[in-house]
């Protein structure tokens, strides 16, 4: 899609359809020019509601508000139905309510591209994408001198931002025969090479020398050998290094202790912390901001076979603790204690975040759409919070750790059993065993964000599609702009 900022008045851009987003449930209070039909089509401008006067070249969208939040779910649900029109242009107001706001401007932009975004790799017949140009009119904002070198600046970190975004998406959706360990070292050489990023791929001798037991265990049953992927953005004069680690499961049976059929399908999607890590390198590097940030990815597939590891083996992870497995499906956590330790290892960095599809009592706790956010700081936790809601489009809620809780994760045999001893505060158990891995240095510079609800979702939702919606990319990419201009800790 082609964007182009203009200061034309709507009417005088020549597009194939004016798209009006219409706030307010209320349609009296509102000028809107095709009153009568609206009305007639039952058009109550709820948020999300779509009707489109074909014939008068207009598509109308309710939204709750003019914030960017509402803004750009709306757009995104607009833009989703026109799949399948032919539609080659649209023009749209640029509905900044105040002056300097280019939020929303950038959230427009997002959910247009956001919403554009359909997983057809696999269809045999694709439907194909007609809408190619899009034309913002900055006209009302005249009076404010609205700069338009700010407002292209948003235009374009919304680009970065939403493609970014989909990029990872794509990932994620990609089915596990194709997309397993190897291939997402190959993805990241890929991106390196594009955005002069450094890459480092351990392979199973190195993952070894570096005594990354755990992981190691958890691969060892699958065809396809693990890789670590360290990703690095490396800007002259950093205002801050940020390290980033990702959930790489390619796909997650449950190993010997294996999931139902039911639990198993969509599992291919455990992979969306490291393919958020991915995606975030991609925009951090296009955005080229001035933080050294360090992605690592531990990209594994978990599968059952007679060289599988076992519940009763006890595993050394790469800090010398041991742990009794007691679940392979508790495989994450083991994944990441290693990469956890690798990363801290090879960098010190000033803010230490990891994001995984850790745990399904996550999605119980919060519900599909919100990640879970956790660590023994509030600052680190704190920030990732402040960088979700309003500002990003992600949501994020806080789950606080305690002792009793913690106490859970005893082993008779071992330093600490991978599974807990209760059925309840499973995503704080998860995050309360990786915080064994985070050495003392960091303790405090550490959050964990079990994007387990969000991450993949079997249904459209806002700006998101149905599958993948690419979470983690946003939040943090957020998290890091506010950084990198001294905000936001
Ligand atoms: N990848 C799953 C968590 C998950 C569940 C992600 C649903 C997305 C949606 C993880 O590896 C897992 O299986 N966790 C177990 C942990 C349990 C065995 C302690 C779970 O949540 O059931
Ligand atoms: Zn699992
Ligand atoms: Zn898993």
């Amino acid at each position: 899609m082609n964007f182009k900022l203009t200061d034309k008045k709507l009417n005088a851009i020549k597009a194939d359809l004016e798209i009006i987003i219409v706030i307010n449930k209320d349609l009296d209070h509102v000028f809107v020019q095709d009153k009568k039909t609206l009305e007639k089509a039952g058009f109550k401008a709820s948020h999300g509601e779509i009707s489109l006067l074909a014939e008068n070249k207009r598509l109308y969208v309710g939204s709750e508000s003019l914030k960017s939040g509402d803004i750009r779910s709306a757009v995104a649900m607009a833009i989703r139905s026109l799949n399948g029109t032919q539609f080659g242009s649209a023009k749209i107001g640029s509905y900044m309510s105040h002056p300097n706001c280019t939020a929303v401007l950038r959230a427009m932009v997002e959910g247009i591209i956001l919403g554009g975004y359909r997983f057809d790799a696999y269809k045999s017949k694709k439907t194909p994408r007609k809408l190619k140009e899009i034309y913002i009119s900055l006209e009302e904002y005249h009076s404010y001198e609205l700069s338009k070198e700010s407002c292209s600046r948003a235009l374009l970190n919304a680009q970065i931002a939403a493609n970014a975004t989909n990029f990872t998406r794509e990932i994620v959706n990609t089915s596990p025969d194709d997309c397993y360990p190897e291939v997402m070292a190959s993805i990241a050489l890929d991106l390196a090479k594009e955005n002069d990023l450094k890459c480092t791929i351990l392979k199973t001798k190195a993952l070894k020398k570096e005594k990354m037991n755990a992981l190691l265990a958890v691969s060892r049953a699958s065809r396809h050998k693990p890789r670590v992927i360290h990703l690095t953005h490396k800007p002259k004069n950093p205002k801050a290094v940020v390290t980033v680690v990702g959930k790489g499961l390619t796909y997650d049976s449950g190993g010997l202790s294996l999931k139902p059929a039911d639990y198993m399908v969509t599992m291919k999607a455990d992979k969306s912390g490291g393919s958020a890590v991915l995606g975030l390198l991609k925009a951090v590097s296009e955005m080229n901001l001035p933080i050294e940030v360090h992605g690592f990815i531990g990209a594994v597939e978990n599968m059952i076979g007679g060289d599988a590891y076992k519940p009763d083996d006890i595993l050394v992870a790469k800090n010398g603790k041991t742990i009794e497995v007691r679940n392979t499906d508790a495989e994450g956590r083991l994944v990441l204690a290693d990469v956890l330790c690798y990363a801290q290892q090879e960098v010190k960095s000033d803010y230490l975040f990891d994001m995984a599809t850790l745990t399904g009592a996550c999605v119980v706790g919060v519900g599909h759409y919100t990640s879970g956010v956790m660590g023994n700081s509030d600052l680190p936790v704190d920030m990732v919070l402040n960088a979700a809601d309003k500002i990003s489009g992600e949501m994020a809620s806080k789950l606080i750790f305690n002792r009793y809780l913690g106490k859970t994760l005893k082993s008779e045999v071992a330093d600490m059993s991978n599974i807990s001893n209760t059925r309840y505060g499973g995503a704080i158990t998860a995050g309360m065993f990786l915080s064994e891995f985070i050495d003392e240095a960091h303790q405090e510079k550490w959050a964990h964000i079990d994007i387990a609800g969000p991450a993949f979702v079997e249904h459209a939702w806002g700006e998101n599609p149905s599958g993948a919606s690419g979470a983690g990319v946003r939040l943090l990419l957020r998290l890091l702009e506010k950084l990198s201009r001294g905000e936001g800790h």
